[in-house]
């Protein structure tokens, strides 16, 4: 049951980051209108650039653990889905799912990892599906920016092309400058 209380905050955190997009997307609304003397020329659209919200894109993961939580848990795997997947996250497969999917933060250096043996990379930059559907498998409960990119599509614009997405891993904070004892 921790995993629908999960969900639930897992969802409201995504909230946050459509509101961010929306916000970025009114503040790239000029457009250089360089119409040199045609009639029916057309101001040009902006490219949009989408970034989602924590949460808000796919993550894969690649396994070859020297131990594991519980003996059902994957050792060794190529790239499989590790956000959104929701058959890792019912019941027992969710503590396999924590163990990959956490942060190692080490206080020496400031800096955090992914446990041993985990390799965790981002699908799709530049492309919109691993933010229009957080689970590959396109169920509806992963849809997110799905919506706002097909308005778009109608409105004209080509997905990959004038909107593009810029998914990152969102399990990092942004770094902190190099100096902050200074302050
Ligand atoms: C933290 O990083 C330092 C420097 O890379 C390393 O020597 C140390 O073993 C790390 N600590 C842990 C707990 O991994």
């Amino acid at each position: 049951m921790a995993a629908w209380h999960r969900i639930t905050a897992l969802s409201s955190l995504l909230q946050v980051g459509l509101l961010l997009l929306l916000f970025s997307a009114r503040s790239s609304g000029k457009t250089l209108e360089k119409c040199l003397g045609g009639k029916s020329c057309q101001p040009p659209r902006p490219p949009v650039v989408l970034i989602p919200g924590d949460l808000g894109n796919q993550l894969e993961a690649k396994l070859d653990k020297p131990s594991v939580v519980h003996y059902i848990c994957y050792k060794k795997t190529d790239f499989f889905t590790l956000w959104l997947n929701l058959e890792l996250l019912i019941p027992v497969a969710i503590d396999c799912w924590i163990d990959n999917i956490r942060l190692i933060y080490n206080s020496t250096t400031h800096s955090t990892s992914s446990p041993p043996g985990v390799e965790i990379r981002v699908p799709g930059f530049g492309q919109t599906y691993s933010l229009e559907y957080l689970d590959p498998s396109k169920r509806s409960v992963g849809i997110y920016f799905f919506t706002i990119v097909q308005a778009m599509v109608e409105w004209g614009y080509t997905r990959d092309d004038d909107v593009r997405g810029a998914p990152y891993d969102w399990r990092k904070a942004p770094s902190k400058p190099p100096c902050t004892h200074l302050h």
